[in-house]
């Protein structure tokens, strides 16, 4: 099934244009990979309020099924990804955050320093990945198996759970 989806990298250099963007590389491979495709890709700063905007905007006017975004999940002063996910979220979707850490965990303790969320707002599920290109990866292909049936799910293109 053809999902749409959109990336967005949290990064006050990369907007700057003082760091290339390599994760949004590596998370359109695996989303192409799929047979998925994405249809926006936007680099922003940092910021609680332009982070909010920005995934308001592809919700509700870019009406993504799945919305990834790379960065901002740690502990500096300026990581406010999940903060701004969960403001804009009106379910969280837990189990992704939680298969992530878990998994990654077996490869770095650092893992556990990713306050990941992911959550839903309307049709569209955010997901919050980490901003190395690294992280991005391994934590992608941890919930990747299981994201075929959750948007089908959350879209509406299939019934049950069966
Ligand atoms: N998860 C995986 N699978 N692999 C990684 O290398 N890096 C961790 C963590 N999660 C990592 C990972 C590190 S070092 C940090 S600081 C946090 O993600 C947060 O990263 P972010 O602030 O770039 O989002």
């Amino acid at each position: 099934m053809l999902f749409k989806v959109a990336i967005v990298t949290m990064s006050d250099k990369g907007a700057r244009g003082e760091r290339e963007d390599r994760s949004a590389g590596v998370i359109r491979e695996l989303v192409e990979q799929q047979g998925w495709v994405v249809a926006d890709y936007r680099v922003i700063p940092d910021d609680f309020d332009i982070i909010k905007e920005t995934l308001i905007d592809l919700v509700d006017h870019g009406r993504h099924d799945l919305v990834l975004t790379t960065g901002g999940t740690g502990l500096s002063p300026r990581d406010n990804t999940p903060e701004a996910t969960l403001a804009v979220i009106q379910r969280e979707v837990p189990g992704l955050g939680e298969a992530m850490r878990l998994e990654s965990m077996k490869k770095t303790n650092r893992a556990m320093l990713s306050r990941a969320v992911a959550g839903i707002r309307n049709r569209t599920l955010i997901v919050n990945l980490p901003g190395s290109p690294r992280g991005a990866r391994e934590c992608l292909e941890v919930i990747l198996p299981a994201l075929p049936h959750g948007l089908e799910i959350l879209t509406g293109r299939a019934g049950e759970c069966g």
